[in-house]
């Protein structure tokens, strides 16, 4: 009797151990996967949305999707790293400067506009 109760319990306690297991494999999981966001994701993103005002309202960029009119197409202009980082850290003409973005975002962003300007 005491015995095979032993045994519930025990066997109780073992599922209890699975299942936390269980949860630890899949929050590691999920926490892999939304750690493994690619740069060209991040500069994306701020080119889209991040950077505020977003770059899209006035940029045409193709393969982000953005069909801004009121600056160059970034798909004609083509610029470099170097010329997205000068425009965005200290504005251009009407374009305003980005004061408020990271030097990590900043040169991300950078880097992604100069690389899917030629896509
Ligand atoms: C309010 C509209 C507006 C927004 C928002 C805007 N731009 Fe501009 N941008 C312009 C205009 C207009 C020009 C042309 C300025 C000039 O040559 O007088 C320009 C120029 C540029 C240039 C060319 C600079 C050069 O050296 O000729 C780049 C690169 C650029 N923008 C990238 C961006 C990025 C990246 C963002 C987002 C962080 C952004 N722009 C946000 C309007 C905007």
């Amino acid at each position: 009797m005491k015995n095979s109760f032993m045994n519930q319990v025990q066997r109780s306690a073992l599922l209890r151990v699975h299942v936390i297991m269980n949860s630890l494999v899949f929050l590691a999981i999920v926490t892999f996967a939304s750690t493994a966001v690619s740069n060209d994701d991040i500069g994306k993103e701020l080119f889209l949305k991040g950077a505020v005002p977003a770059c899209a309202v006035c940029h045409t960029l193709k393969a982000a999707g953005a069909v801004g009119e009121v600056g160059p197409s970034m798909n004609v202009l083509q610029p470099d790293t170097a010329r997205v980082m000068n425009a965005v850290k200290n504005g251009i003409g009407i374009m305003p400067a980005y004061a408020n973005l990271t030097p990590e975002q900043l040169q991300i962003l950078s880097e992604y506009v100069a690389k899917a300007s030629r896509q």
